[in-house]
């Protein structure tokens, strides 16, 4: 079997650079581990940059996302009972931000291959990737037992942060930054009205909490955690308590609450893997880099590396011109690192950190709530804010 580009896993990065490439008329293949019910059932970001969504319409799967997802103008911060709005439109000329979940983006998609017909493998086992940096990669796996063998002239490592195709650049190639962050977000979804027009991140002495949503009759809402806590430790009726005793209470007041559809605990960690690209293997999206989701860039970073690497392939098949390939990570990692930075720099603001109990962590609490009252208090410090949470521009290759 022999395809121009292998894409490995068919989350949003893969499916995504899947269906840009095919609408170039560059044929790719994707080999995914699961089953495709399998990840639609993952709940995951819902806060989708201008960037993005003018992706999802190039890649002619905007239209269902254009009807039902919705802009969203501005997003507010909350602490010591005061509510501070980013009002992302007025201080950013104009930009928005979409809220429409990640599982819908990835429906979307896979109906979008399905239709034209492009050849995906889910439910692949024993995904090994050869010769790399050679002219004539390839890629073996095994699905219902049967072995393959797809030859390509290049792979897109799309597989995610446990992935096999970071971990098939030798260690003595890559570096890895990382920060683990003592603490998890616990989330709940559920059928019930949004108990706020716009997201609220709200910074508390109890932790942090948000409030979030998919639909205007469906919500998403999240608290801190410590690492020590299990999901089964948290009945519906305990998760709601808290996040009333943490929102503002005008906001508490008019909360609606009702069962889980969905409970989860996700651990925070920021991480880059440099370079991004070996040979003619890329990474996308999460395979090369995590950040905590205060600040909703996981999604977005995934898309802008995708955005990169479709221009790249582009050249590649249209003008011939192979070098250009050996952009790809510099051009990435230059906007992964600002996103890395914005979602640090939120979840420093926003958290308690006092469960680590030293003195450095109430000195660490000083500074940080001073940074937050020099940002949201002037103008300035909220169009910092607000440039970046409507994601910066995409940058072209040279
Ligand atoms: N072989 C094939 N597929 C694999 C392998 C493997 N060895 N390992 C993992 N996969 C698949 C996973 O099953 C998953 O479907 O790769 C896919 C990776 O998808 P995601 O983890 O969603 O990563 P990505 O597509 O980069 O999506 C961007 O940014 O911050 C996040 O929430 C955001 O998940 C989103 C991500
Ligand atoms: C979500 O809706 O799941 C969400 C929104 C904003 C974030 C993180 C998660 O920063």
């Amino acid at each position: 079997m022999k395809t121009q580009v292998a894409i490995i896993g068919a989350g949003p990065s893969g499916l995504l650079l899947g269906q840009l490439l095919a609408k170039q008329g560059i044929d790719n293949v994707i080999i995914e581990r699961v089953s495709g019910e399998y990840i639609l059932g993952r709940i995951r970001a819902g806060v989708l940059e201008q960037g993005m969504t003018d992706l999802l319409r190039e890649a002619g799967v905007g239209e269902r996302m254009d009807r039902e997802g919705q802009v969203h103008k501005g997003v507010e911060l909350a602490f010591n009972n005061k509510r501070v709005q980013i009002e992302l439109e007025k201080l950013t000329g104009g930009n928005t931000v979409m809220v429409y979940g990640q599982t819908e983006v990835t429906r979307d998609l896979m109906e979008a291959r399905a239709e034209k017909g492009l050849t995906t493998y889910y439910e692949s086992s024993n995904v090994v990737l050869h010769d790399v940096k050679s002219a004539t990669p390839y890629v073996t796996f095994e699905q219902n037992g049967k072995e393959h063998r797809l030859e390509c002239d290049y792979i897109a490592g799309c597989d995610g942060f446990h992935g096999v195709s970071r971990q098939t650049i030798p260690e003595s190639s890559r570096k890895e930054f990382e920060r683990v962050y003592p603490f998890g977000w616990l989330g709940i979804l559920s059928d019930t009205p949004p108990v706020n027009d716009e997201l609220i991140y709200c910074k508390t002495d109890r932790g942090f909490a948000m409030t979030s949503m998919r639909s205007a009759t469906r919500s998403r809402y999240y608290i801190q955690v410590p690492l020590t806590d299990k999901v089964e430790d948290w009945s519906d009726d305990d998760f709601w308590t808290e996040l009333k005793n943490r929102l503002p209470d005008d906001v508490a007041e008019r909360l609606v609450t009702g069962p889980s559809i969905e409970k989860s605990i996700a651990p925070l960690r920021s991480f880059v893997c440099e370079p991004m690209q070996y040979g003619n293997l890329f990474l996308v999206g999460d395979a090369a880099h995590i950040v905590p989701p205060t600040g909703a860039k996981g999604l977005n970073l995934a898309a802008s590396d995708v955005a990169t690497l479709n221009k790249i392939m582009a050249r590649v098949y249209q003008e011939g011109d192979k070098e250009c390939v050996n952009q790809y990570s510099e051009i990435c990692l230059r906007r992964v690192w600002h996103g890395e930075r914005f979602s640090w720099w939120m979840t420093n603001m926003l958290h308690d950190f006092s469960d680590e109990g030293s003195k450095d962590a109430e000195t660490h609490e000083r500074f940080m709530s001073s940074e937050l009252n020099f940002y949201t208090d002037t103008e300035e410090g909220r169009r910092v804010i607000a440039m970046q949470y409507v994601g910066l521009p995409y940058e072209d290759l040279k």
